[in-house]
């Protein structure tokens, strides 16, 4: 079976780099995605491409390059869904906020209306491809509704979740670890796992792309995330032992990660992580466990975020701390707002919560992110509900600049690796403080012995040399 339409339902941060490259590497597939939001479709659609609603690099020559040729955005769902022969479901799967599993499990409200929009509209058989990441055994959930409520029309459903990491989601989609593909064990199942190789075989070497049942490969990525997630929450957890002990995280991280056997990636001390991905995931695993009675694997497991929470936390109090007890009235300009560097992406960023502790003693703070705008950054407090709206635009103002947001600050806060922070004039930055001039680096990316030169008072998360 050779696929000629794709749709793709979900324009987001998953599906709009993923069927770029698709439609790149494709060019004798035409791939449509669509979404409910119509002012995120225009986006996509503007002529001026650092207008896109994603920020990756690389991605907007890639949309160049295949939009208006086989690559089109478009809110008519119906339409797309009707037209295809592979349907890629890229929705967002939010922890749930109500009822049963609140706090943890994964609504899969929008899933289901996906399911139940395909069943109505399809006249001709498709593949649907699960692409959000989802409980174990959604699939069957998935096939069950495709079944019973559709008129006569076949279904294969295959699970094939997505890898990318943000900020290097091109790369990462042209050059994968691995691709991943669950499905049925039937003559029809593997026909579809085929036609999906297939699309993947033209820029993926075939050694690299797995197939498995549809479980294991749901459970794969919650585990992918869980794993990378943990090695975070892990060096984070060092990283308090070397500032008490003396010792520095990023020695300790290059000494074990020489050991082939740990591997050096994902050893970087910080701040805490953030992304959609990596809490949402950990916590529908912990549900997961717990639905089965597995209680000690759910306890294992959440403990990763709540070392996660504690970083962020003691990263606040420390500033407080450090600034002698009081941040009240006192400007704190952040450097960085985006989860991780090279993306505009918010979710759950570390920046949140450490901002929301800091407004809660009263402090001032003026943040500057290359890449995040205002109306984000006033959003994501917001969603807190920890104060008003116009408290939160009273104590916190959003600069186009670094050196306008650090004038007259009693500290700077790096919060986000951005490369162009290692680059900046800091003595004209000190020059413009209150003195003690502190810098607290929630990164550990900038050069501490040459900024102590020029007279900050410096914290490095994970360095032995404290204030
Ligand atoms: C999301 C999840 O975060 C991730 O776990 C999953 O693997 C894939 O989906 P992302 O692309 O980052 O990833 O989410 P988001 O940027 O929120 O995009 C989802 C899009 O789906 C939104 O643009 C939303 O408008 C759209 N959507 C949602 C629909 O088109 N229809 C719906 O019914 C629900
Ligand atoms: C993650 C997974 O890497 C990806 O495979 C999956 O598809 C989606 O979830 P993403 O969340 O985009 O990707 O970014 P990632 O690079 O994994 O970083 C997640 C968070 O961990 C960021 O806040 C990052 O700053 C932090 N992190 C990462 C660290 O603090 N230290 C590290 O060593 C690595």
């Amino acid at each position: 079976m050779t696929i000629k339409n794709i749709c793709c339902i979900g324009a987001g941060y998953v599906g709009g780099p993923t069927m770029a490259v698709v439609a790149q590497k494709c060019p004798y597939i035409t791939v449509t995605i669509v979404d409910i939001n119509a002012s995120r479709i225009a986006a996509w659609n503007n002529e001026d491409l650092s207008k896109l609603p994603v920020f990756e690099p690389g991605l907007d020559n890639i949309v160049d390059e295949a939009r208006g040729r086989n690559l089109f955005f478009s809110t008519d769902v119906d339409k797309a869904i009707d037209e295809a022969d592979m349907i890629f479901i890229s929705v967002n799967t939010p922890t749930k906020t109500y009822g049963k599993g609140k706090g943890m499990a994964a609504d899969l409200k929008y899933i289901e209306l996906c399911a139940r929009q395909i069943a109505k509209v399809s006249k001709s058989n498709k593949i649907v491809v699960e692409k959000s990441t989802l409980p174990v055994r959604t699939a069957s959930a998935i096939k069950s509704i495709l079944n019973h409520t559709g008129n006569g029309v076949q279904f294969q459903i295959l699970s094939n979740p997505e890898f990318l990491a943000e900020g290097t989601a091109i790369d990462d989609l042209l050059n994968p670890d691995r691709i991943l593909i669950g499905g049925d064990d039937s003559i029809e199942g593997q026909k579809a796992i085929q036609a999906l190789v297939d699309i993947y075989a033209n820029w993926v070497s075939k050694d690299k792309i797995l197939t498995t049942n549809v479980w294991s490969s749901e459970l794969s990525k919650l585990t992918a995330n869980a794993f990378l997630a943990q090695r975070v929450s892990s060096i984070n957890a060092i990283s308090q032992l070397c500032e008490k002990s003396g010792a520095d995280v990023n020695e300790v991280a290059k000494a074990i990660g020489m050991d082939s056997r740990i591997g050096s990636k994902f050893l970087k001390a910080s701040v805490g992580f953030g992304g959609s991905c990596f809490q949402k995931d950990i916590l529908n695993l912990v549900y997961i466990a717990k639905t089965y009675g597995l209680n000690e694997v759910a306890d294992y497991w959440e403990q990763v975020i709540i070392m996660n929470d504690y970083q962020k936390q003691r990263f606040s109090d420390n500033i407080v701390s450090t600034l002698y007890n009081t941040v009240s009235g006192k400007k704190i300009t952040f450097f960085g707002w985006a989860f991780k560097k090279d993306t505009n992406d918010t979710r759950e960023s570390a920046a949140i919560k450490v901002a929301d502790n800091l407004l809660s003693e009263q402090a001032n703070i003026s943040v500057y992110d290359p890449k995040v705008v205002e109306e984000r950054i006033y959003a994501d407090l917001d969603y807190l509900g920890t104060r008003s709206e116009n408290e939160n635009k009273a104590l916190l103002t959003v600069h186009n600049n670094p050196y306008e947001a650090s004038k007259e600050s009693h500290a700077i806060a790096v919060l986000t690796e951005w490369d162009e922070f290692k680059t900046y004039d800091w003595q004209k930055i000190y020059d413009s403080m209150y003195k003690p001039a502190f810098i607290f680096d929630g990164r550990g990316i900038l050069d501490i012995q040459t900024l102590e030169k020029i007279g900050f008072v410096c914290y490095k998360i994970g360095s032995g040399a404290k204030i």
